[in-house]
């Protein structure tokens, strides 16, 4: 039997204009419907890096409330700050990741006073 693999590269379709408004803009508030603008690109299958359909990712959902999770607990004890350093070079393997480690502060947050 004749199989075929099809790769799709994140990096790339991340970047078209005819998947994205403006998508070389780092605007993250783009994937909150309540700030969408009118008329702009819809992005329901405009990303899809656990796949779709029947072979999709089975671990979506562990992977998903995994980072919601990490990232939630940090922000709730740390401010992050950049460090004083150049943007990356990044490498593109199965996934585009830094090619050099990405060096952040971690200050403690102050408690909320009443
Ligand atoms: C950020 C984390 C993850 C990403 C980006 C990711 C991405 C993917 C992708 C792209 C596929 C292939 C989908 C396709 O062929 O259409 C896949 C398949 C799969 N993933 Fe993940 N995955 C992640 C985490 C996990 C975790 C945590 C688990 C297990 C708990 C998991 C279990 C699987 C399994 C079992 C398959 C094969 C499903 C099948 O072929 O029926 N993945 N994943």
């Amino acid at each position: 039997m004749l199989q075929k693999m099809v790769a799709v590269s994140l990096y790339v379709t991340g970047r078209l204009p005819s998947m994205y408004d403006d998508p070389l803009t780092f605007r993250p508030e783009r994937w909150l419907r309540e700030s969408r603008k009118d008329g702009e690109k819809p992005l329901a299958f405009s990303h899809l890096p656990f796949g779709f359909g029947p072979r999709m990712c089975i671990g979506r959902r562990v992977a998903e409330l995994e980072m919601q999770l990490l990232i939630s607990q940090m922000l709730q004890r740390f401010d992050l700050e950049p460090c004083d350093q150049p943007p990356p070079d990044l490498l593109q393997l199965v996934l585009t990741r830094p090619k050099d480690p990405v060096k952040v502060k971690l200050v403690d947050r102050q408690p909320a006073t009443t």
